[in-house]
């Protein structure tokens, strides 16, 4: 007679054997307690992310006085009996949660109050990602993927990459993907079409009021989603809806957006883990001078990223007047940042 135990995992075998087959990847999630955590693990270990034959260690790092907090999130995980979750690390050890990561997101810092732009939390949170910089250089994959999600995040990502000796730029990326969801939102409130039609949508820039989403490749039910709307909306209500959206939900939501951020992170890994097939997609990444953007600004560019995970800015786009401003624009701001963090790179 077979205990409920063994059951369970003859049935397992039956019904995922690819999941017995993949050997588990290493997931490192930082402020695992908070609100997007809260969000995010559960999208990740349902195999939202790297894929329903994926099995995965997660590895939860949190800062000490909040550890209860994180055993509490553990608990949940445990009760919800993922198949894809092999093991759950739970840590207050920066270097405990980067090992040999494949994966990383990094959200652990504080959210912006009502009477802040996203770039006065530099000097609360700049800090973090020098110790979490040098962490993942000396103990994370040599060809990790790390998503910067805390804010200002393409700062944020500046300041961990240049401390993560030893590891290449292109691991390191900051999120636009919000951003870019926010405008297909618009967008497809605007035509009345369901998001799914909208694509192509891309943001140039800094995730703050500065950033530009350009719609001049967008795609609304496969035809030119310009020659469907009109310009003065795109250049002002669309544009201003899509850059101070962040703000318009801690006002009425009270606390920053979390669940759609959550979201928006699962996208963009899942996009760079996997490829994106030819669709055109935003992510932050170091410059190397395209678009003439100085080199080593995190910078949202569009991209496409291919099977083997390499993420190729779309080069050749036209730089109309209106662009080219748009740009200069977020140079500077982004280059403001990076002043203000001069001590920390
Ligand atoms: P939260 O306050 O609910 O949670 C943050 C968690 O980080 C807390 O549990 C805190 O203890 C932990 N933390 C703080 N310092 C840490 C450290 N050094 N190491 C590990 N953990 C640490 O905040 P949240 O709503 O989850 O937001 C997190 C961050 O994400 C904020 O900076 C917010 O502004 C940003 N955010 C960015 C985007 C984006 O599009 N890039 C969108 C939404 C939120
Ligand atoms: C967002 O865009 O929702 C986040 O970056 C939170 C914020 O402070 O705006």
């Amino acid at each position: 007679m077979c205990g409920a135990g063994s059951r369970a995992r003859i049935g397992y075998a039956q019904i995922l054997p690819e999941v017995r087959m993949k050997a588990p990847i290493r997931v490192a999630v930082t402020g695992a307690a908070g609100n997007i955590g809260y969000s995010l693990l559960w999208r990740l270990a349902s195999g939202n992310c790297f894929g329903d034959d994926q099995p995965m260690i997660l590895q939860l790092l949190e800062i000490t006085p909040v550890m209860e907090r994180l055993n509490g999130v553990v608990m949940e995980l445990v009760d919800s009996a993922f198949p894809l979750v092999h093991d759950i690390v739970a840590t207050d050890d920066v270097n405990t949660a980067f090992r040999d990561a494949d994966a990383i997101f990094l959200v652990g810092s504080r959210p912006r109050s009502k009477d802040m732009d996203r770039a006065d939390l530099v000097a609360a949170n700049g800090p973090i990602f020098v110790g979490q910089g040098k962490a993942i250089g000396e103990s994370a994959s040599r060809d990790v993927k790390v998503i910067t999600v805390g804010n200002p995040a393409n700062t944020n990502c500046l300041i961990a990459r240049a401390n993560a000796t030893g590891l290449d730029g292109s691991c390191f990326s900051a999120m636009t993907r919000l951003d870019q969801n926010r405008a297909v939102g618009q967008v497809a409130a605007k035509l009345g079409v369901p998001a799914a039609q909208v694509q192509d949508v891309f943001v140039w820039g800094n995730h703050s009021d500065k950033m530009y989403p350009d719609l001049r490749k967008a795609v609304a039910s496969e035809l030119p989603a310009m020659g469907q709307l009109d310009l003065a909306w795109v250049r002002e209500e669309f544009r201003r809806t899509v850059a101070t959206r962040g703000k318009a939900i801690i006002m009425a939501r009270g606390a920053s957006s979390a669940a759609s951020a959550a979201s928006a992170a699962v996208d963009h890994m899942r996009d760079w883990w996997k490829g994106t097939n030819g669709r055109i997609v935003s992510m932050a990444i170091p410059s190397q001078g395209w678009y003439d953007v100085p080199e080593g600004l995190v910078f949202s560019f569009p991209v496409t990223v291919d099977a083997s995970g390499t993420i190729s800015v779309v080069e050749g786009l036209e730089i109309d007047a209106y662009t080219r401003d748009r740009i200069v624009e977020n140079i500077q701001d982004l280059e403001s940042e990076r002043s203000a963090v001069a001590e920390l790179i």
